[in-house]
């Protein structure tokens, strides 16, 4: 059976709820990137943020330091203004020998007064289908 981790790097909590729902949809716990990871796994669903325009060093760190215990990432991530962390995390992945998938779930976070409430249920729900996707559940 196929191992699914779901890891997340959240400093203002936005990026955890994708993580939880992501989690949740998949049947697994959502762990932030700072707890050691004991296992391999398959496939890994990574959360991220930018913060004045780059990914937390926290992820660089989990990236680098089980780069042989990921078989494949997914990037999912939150943002204010950015449309996405991929390009980051697929440079990063690329230094340290770490498959990406082309797919990815990116929404809006709030950040002071911009995108209130984001990500809010429709987000979460659709992070949820597609994390069901990608590993192949249906939706
Ligand atoms: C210190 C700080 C800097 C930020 N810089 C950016 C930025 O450069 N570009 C952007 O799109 N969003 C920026 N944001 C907004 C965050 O990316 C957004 O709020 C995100 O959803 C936060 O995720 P988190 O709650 O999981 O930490 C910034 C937020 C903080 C707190």
């Amino acid at each position: 059976m196929m191992k699914i981790a779901v890891r997340y790097f959240s400093r203002t909590g936005n990026t955890k709820k994708l993580a939880e729902a992501i989690a949740k949809a998949v049947g697994v716990e959502a762990v932030e990137v700072s707890a050691p990871m004991l296992e391999k796994a398959d496939l890994v669903f990574l959360g991220s943020s930018v913060y004045a325009a780059g990914v937390d060093s926290a992820v660089r760190n989990f990236m680098e330091d089980n780069n042989y215990r990921i078989g494949k990432l997914v990037n999912f991530s939150t943002a204010a203004l950015l449309s996405s962390t991929y390009d980051q995390v697929k440079k990063i992945a690329e230094l340290n020998d770490i498959e990406v998938a082309e797919e990815e779930f990116h929404c809006r976070g709030s950040f002071a007064f911009l995108h209130r409430g984001r990500p809010n249920e429709e987000d979460l729900a659709e992070a949820a289908a597609f994390a069901r996707r990608v590993v192949g559940f249906k939706a």
